[in-house]
């Protein structure tokens, strides 16, 4: 292996480069499985129900889908589209969870007709357009209530998910879950597994899962009383932190499961209640580290005193992160690993817009065009959240695996850009 260069699952991120082109994802899928393999092996251990259920928003492909098959998770879907891949990825009907704040009918539709493993009901709305579903179909649904207990995790304001002020979910403290809990149970067409709360995402602390449990569990125990109502699931959603860069302290991931399992077990001890299934949903803790994305270095302005402007052939694009939430990532120049950092400079991306900087203020060595430039802890919400704007095409995705690498998605084409134009003239 030459020492400059930067391996990503055994194979240099050059021989990637010359392969397949760049903008390119990278995805080392032996950490993506190490990741899900933290939660459920920590499950097992503490020996308690569970479903680990992979958050597809992520990064949805069927290929993804396929790992996330082979390491026993569930299947979080937000949309037709995922469901539509989910299939396509021949995803265990009964391990698919949809959730949503405006599912339309085609898409409850849908969840019904492949007899999805449950619905994550989220609004009014919703019960009385699935409930009518169910009577046209003359079948049941299993669903979770989706509830927001009230809880501010320290996170991006639009990542945000847990407070009342929300337009997720029913919140507790109104009786607008009691309500919704009334309804379901009134109807015979719902089998009611429990609650569901997400309260956010990339949270580096247990503090506010762990609020959020005891909230819970304060109306768990009012419903037990008022309705002899007893939940069978307590989802918790995902929402785990990870590494972009070293100024981000995670906890390993078996910390979260062994505080929100401690938890639930506490709580349902206390109050007398069965000791639920307990469900997680996590996304970017499965993915994130484990994609890397690759881009080749063109332009480079320099205004001396001022700042380097090193221009990639990606940007907002691929990666809408930084420009969305100011998110910060870390990156190597992968043609020259070992060589000192000399300078400091900002990666700008492609796009016709001032905002689209991927990277402020980067260390790297002498860095030059032609140069491939490899940011870090790209697997999540990147190529899930890429667009086309001024009509750049996604970018191709490939897995690595034993050593081998796997194209997965390919790079679009103009064509594909202009596929759904219709002529004018
Ligand atoms: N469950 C529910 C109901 C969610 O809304 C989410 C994320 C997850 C699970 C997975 O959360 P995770 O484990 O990935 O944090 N685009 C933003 C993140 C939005 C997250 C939306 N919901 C970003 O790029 O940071």
């Amino acid at each position: 292996m030459p020492a400059n260069h930067l391996y990503i699952g055994g194979i240099s991120a050059s021989d990637l480069v010359h392969k397949y082109g760049t903008p390119l994802f990278v995805y080392d899928v032996n950490h993506i499985r190490e990741n899900a393999r933290s939660f459920t092996r920590t499950f097992e251990s503490l020996g308690v129900n569970y479903q680990v259920a992979y958050a597809s928003k992520a990064f949805s492909s069927i290929a993804m889908l396929q790992v996330a098959k082979q390491e026993g998770l569930s299947l979080d879907v937000v949309s037709q589209g995922e469901l539509y891949t989910a299939l396509k990825a021949h995803y265990p009907v009964d391990k698919i969870h949809m959730h949503g704040n405006n599912k339309s009918l085609e898409e409850l539709e849908m969840a019904i007709e492949n007899e999805i493993g449950c619905i994550v009901v989220d609004n009014f709305y919703e019960i009385e357009r699935l409930n009518e579903l169910l009577e046209k179909h003359q079948t049941k649904m299993k669903v979770l209530l989706r509830v927001t207990p009230g809880i501010e995790a320290h996170t991006h304001d639009y990542i945000l998910t847990g407070q009342e002020d929300s337009k997720f979910g029913f919140d507790l403290s109104s009786g607008q879950a009691d309500q919704a809990l009334e309804t379901l149970l009134n109807r015979e067409r719902f089998e009611v597994l429990g609650v569901h709360c997400h309260i956010g995402s990339q949270i580096f602390e247990t503090h506010g899962f762990i609020m959020a449990i005891r909230k819970i569990y304060e109306t768990l125990d009012h419903w037990k009383n008022r309705y002899d109502y007893e939940s069978v699931v307590i989802n918790l959603g995902g929402g785990f932190g990870i590494r972009y860069t070293n100024e981000d302290e995670p906890l390993p991931l078996n910390e979260y499961v062994v505080k929100l399992v401690k938890t639930v077990q506490s709580e349902c001890k206390t109050r007398q209640l069965n000791l639920p299934e307990i469900w997680i949903e996590p996304g970017r803790s499965i993915v994130g580290e484990a994609g890397t994305t690759l881009y080749t270095v063109g332009s480079i302005k320099n205004l001396p005193g001022v700042r380097k402007y090193v221009s990639v052939d990606g940007g907002m694009t691929d990666n809408i992160r930084p420009a969305l939430y100011q998110a910060k990532y870390d990156a190597v120049v992968a043609n020259k690993v070992n060589e000192p950092l000399v300078e400091q400079v900002s990666i700008a991306g492609k796009c016709c817009e001032s905002g689209d900087m991927l990277i402020w203020d980067l260390e790297v060595p002498k860095i030059e065009s032609g140069d491939v430039l490899a940011v870090r802890s790209t697997g999540a919400y990147g190529y899930s959240m890429a667009n086309h704007y001024n009509r750049f095409t996604k970018p191709a995705v490939v897995f690595i695996e034993d050593g081998q690498d796997h194209l997965v998605v390919k790079r679009e084409t103009y064509r594909d850009i202009v596929q759904n134009d219709l002529s004018f003239e």
